[in-house]
C-alpha cells in the first residue's frame, strides 16, 4: 500500500483547483512561454525528477505538450503508451501503475478512456497524479490551457460570455471547462443537439440553448468541439451534413458573436463538420494559440505539482 505524502498534489479534475490557484497557474505560464521562446528553452527546475506519461488512449497535442513540457524543466520524461506497454498483452491499469511507481516516479500523467480512472490511479500510487483525460469525464489540463488562451486575448475572464457548441455529452473538455470558467465568473451557454447534451445540463452553471444562433449572439468566446465518434452509441445524430448545417460554426454564424470574438477548438478537428475551415483558419482563430499555450501551462502545473510549499509568487 502506498503511503501518504501529505505535501503531494495531484490535479485529477478542475474542481481540484480553487479559481486562486486556477489564476496563479495560468498566470504564471507567460514566465514558462517566455522560456520557450528563447534559443535554449531550458530551465533546471525539475532537475533529478521523472515524469512518466502514462498514454492509453490516442494524442497528439497533450503527450507531445507534457513531453515537451517537463524536458524543458530538465526532468527525466519516460513515455508509456498502449501499443508500447504490457496493457496490450492484458496486465491490469493497477499493476502498470504499481509498476511505475515502483521505479520512483514523480509524476505520472495519465491518458485513460475509463472515466474515473485518474483517481483510481493515484489510489495507488505514491506519484503525483495529473489526469490528461479519463473517458468522458474531465481533461482539466485543457481547461487551464483554454482559460489561458482566453484571457491573453481578453484580458479577463470574469463578465465574458463563452459559447461552447457541439457534442457536449461526451466531451471531457467541455465538463472541465464548464467548471473551470463558471467559477472564474464567466457566463457560459452551451449548444448542441439534444441527443449530445447531458441531462444534468442545467445543474452544471450553464444557460442551454437547442439552436447554435442562440448560444452564439453577442458571445465573446467561441469554443467547438469535436462530435467524439468513438464515444457516442450509433443513432445519436442523423449524418455528419446534417450536423454540419445545423450545429457546424461557420462564418455566417460566427458573424453572430462579437466582432472581437475568438474562436477556440482543442483538436483534433474534425473540418467541415462541426467547424468550417474558413473559420478554424480565419482571423478569429486562435487555436494555434491554444497548443502554444498548452505547453507553458503544463510547464506551469508542473512545477506548481512539484513545488507543493511554492505559492506560485514570483
Ligand atoms: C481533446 C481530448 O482528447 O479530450 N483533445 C485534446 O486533448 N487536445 C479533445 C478531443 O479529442 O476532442
Amino acid at each position: 500500500m502506498k503511503q501518504e505524502h501529505a505535501a503531494r498534489r495531484n490535479l485529477l479534475s478542475i474542481y481540484d483547483l480553487s479559481p486562486d490557484e486556477m489564476l496563479a497557474i495560468i498566470d504564471s505560464a507567460d514566465r514558462f512561454e517566455e522560456l520557450s521562446r528563447r534559443s535554449i528553452k531550458k530551465a533546471p527546475a525539475l532537475r533529478g525528477k521523472t515524469v512518466i506519461n502514462l498514454f492509453l488512449e490516442p494524442s497528439t497535442r497533450t503527450r507531445t505538450s507534457f513531453e515537451i513540457a517537463g524536458k524543458r524543466l530538465s526532468a527525466d520524461v519516460i513515455n508509456v503508451s498502449d501499443t508500447s506497454s504490457s496493457t496490450k498483452k492484458g496486465e491490469s491499469l493497477k499493476d502498470t501503475v504499481l509498476t511505475l511507481d515502483v521505479m520512483q516516479a514523480d509524476v505520472i500523467v495519465v491518458r485513460h478512456g475509463s472515466s474515473g480512472s485518474a483517481q483510481f490511479v493515484s489510489r495507488y500510487v505514491n506519484a503525483s497524479v495529473i489526469n490528461a483525460g479519463d473517458g468522458m469525464h474531465e481533461h482539466p489540463t485543457q481547461a487551464l490551457l483554454d482559460c489561458a488562451t482566453i484571457k491573453r486575448n481578453c484580458a479577463t475572464i470574469a463578465g465574458l460570455k463563452v459559447a461552447i457548441i457541439g457534442d457536449i455529452a461526451h466531451s471531457r473538455v467541455a465538463r472541465s471547462n464548464i467548471g473551470a470558467l463558471t467559477r472564474l465568473g464567466a457566463e457560459v451557454h452551451v449548444a448542441g443537439p439534444l441527443t449530445l447534451m447531458p441531462a444534468d445540463v442545467a445543474s452544471l452553471g450553464v444557460r442551454h440553448h437547442l439552436r447554435v444562433e442562440h448560444a452564439l449572439e453577442g458571445a465573446d468566446v467561441v469554443m467547438v468541439l469535436r462530435l467524439q465518434k468513438e464515444r457516442q452509441e450509433s443513432g445519436l445524430i442523423p449524418n455528419l451534413r446534417e450536423y454540419a448545417r445545423h450545429f457546424g460554426v461557420n462564418r455566417n454564424r460566427i458573424a453572430l458573436a462579437k466582432p472581437s470574438a475568438i474562436v477556440m477548438h482543442p483538436g483534433p478537428m474534425n473540418r467541415g463538420v462541426e467547424i468550417e475551415p474558413e473559420v478554424a483558419d480565419g482571423d478569429q482563430s486562435v487555436i494555434k494559440q491554444q497548443v502554444e499555450m498548452g505547453v507553458a501551462v503544463r510547464m506551469a502545473l508542473l512545477y506548481w505539482i512539484m513545488n507543493a510549499s511554492d505559492p506560485l509568487t514570483n
